[in-house]
């Protein structure tokens, strides 16, 4: 018998669904409108460009091929205007809610914008899906709600107090997409993703995430800024699996009001990360043959640790993390080094 995910893949091959993907022109959603339209199916994607680029969707175009291309159209617009999200999800089947504003520290720094496109937006693709009756919504959480929960591995019903603003917002959404249940009877599911990382992650500005971030200062020969001794550990998820908890949590008979930890169930620290980094660059870039972090402060709002227990997931959903950290940075080195001539120059 095959896997949960491949079972699924041949029913959507066979019966194609119509999709929307908020956040389209991200890292997350930008792979799951690719996938989407390798299975041939109807896409939408919605997206205002607020930390999205264009050329992650022109990179979809390419991979995916003018036939499946045809497939997506974009409409161009805010999560925090109903109207236009209404618009967005009119006839569609499922909503994949990953538009946000990630970042602890943006969120530190913005709280009134990160609570307004995380919180009012998401309240407004929860009204735009209950009234044009999709079948389910998926959204957007984060491993961030764990707050200060201090026992590993991480587990669904034990969640501590948010230690950000960020945080909160993604813990508001998992109450109000509860309460719709409740009230309206929509379906949703929440992933609480832990560190997500692959192509199309980007390397640019003071919010990028940690491997992007480090990927690109190494191969410029830049200091990488290691926050504390390195000791700090993280459950890294490559994006294949996120995509994979997507369409499962979509459509899993079970799954709908329940949020779900999406990861793999196993930790690195800073230092291991960064070796893991070092090592898959140095036969391409030769300076990096002595490299060493650049030891600074710890980060204002971060947790040490961080693991998740996907016993859940994996019950409900039949998620099966097809990558290790390994084989994910592996698949992603390509591009990462791609992207270091195209963006970089
Ligand atoms: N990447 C991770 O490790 C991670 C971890 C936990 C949770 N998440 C969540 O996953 C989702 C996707 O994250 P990502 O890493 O792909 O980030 P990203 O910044 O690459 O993608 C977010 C997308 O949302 C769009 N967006 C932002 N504000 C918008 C608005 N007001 N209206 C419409 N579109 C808007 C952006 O332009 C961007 O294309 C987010 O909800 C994020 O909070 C990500």
């Amino acid at each position: 018998m095959g896997s949960a995910f491949s079972t699924l893949k041949e029913s959507l091959v066979r019966e194609p669904k119509v999709w929307v993907v908020t956040g389209a022109a991200g890292f997350i959603g930008s792979h799951l409108v690719e996938h989407l339209l390798r299975l041939g199916q109807s896409v939408t994607g919605f997206d205002n460009f607020a930390t999205g680029h264009r050329h992650n969707l022109e990179g979809v175009r390419k991979l995916v091929g003018e036939a499946a291309w045809s497939g997506f159209r974009l409409l161009e617009g805010d999560v925090r205007d109903l109207e236009a999200c209404r618009a967005a999800v009119a006839g569609a089947h499922y909503v994949l809610h990953q538009a946000a504003l990630g970042s602890v520290p943006r969120s530190i720094a913005d709280p009134l914008t990160t609570h307004a496109v995380n919180v009012d937006g998401t309240l407004n693709v929860l009204t735009a899906a209950r009234d044009a009756k999709v079948k389910r919504m998926v959204y957007a959480s984060s491993s961030s709600i764990y707050g200060d929960e201090p026992n590993l591995p991480k587990r669904e019903e034990r969640v501590g107090k948010p230690l950000s603003p960020y945080a909160l917002t993604k813990w508001i959404n998992e109450l109000y997409a509860a309460m719709f249940l409740r009230c309206y009877g929509l379906e949703s599911v929440g992933l609480r993703y832990f560190n997500v990382f692959g192509a199309r992650q980007d390397p640019e500005g003071q919010y990028a995430a940690v491997i992007p971030k480090w990927t690109a200062a190494l191969i410029k020969g830049t200091p990488v800024r290691v926050n504390g001794k390195g000791e700090i550990s993280r459950d890294f998820c490559y994006v294949e699996n996120v995509v994979q908890a997507n369409l499962l949590a979509a459509t899993a008979p079970d799954a709908a009001g329940h949020a779900f930890n999406v990861a793999l169930n196993d930790r690195i620290d800073l230092n291991q990360l960064y070796e893991h980094l070092r090592s898959r660059l140095l036969p391409h870039f030769p300076h990096l043959k002595d490299a060493r972090p650049d030891y600074g402060p710890y980060r204002e709002g971060d947790i040490m640790h961080s693991l998740a227990d996907i016993s859940l997931a994996r019950k409900l959903l039949g998620y099966d993390p097809t990558h290790t950290v390994s084989q994910g940075l592996d698949a992603a080195m390509d591009w990462y080094r791609g992207d270091a001539d195209v963006v970089r120059g």
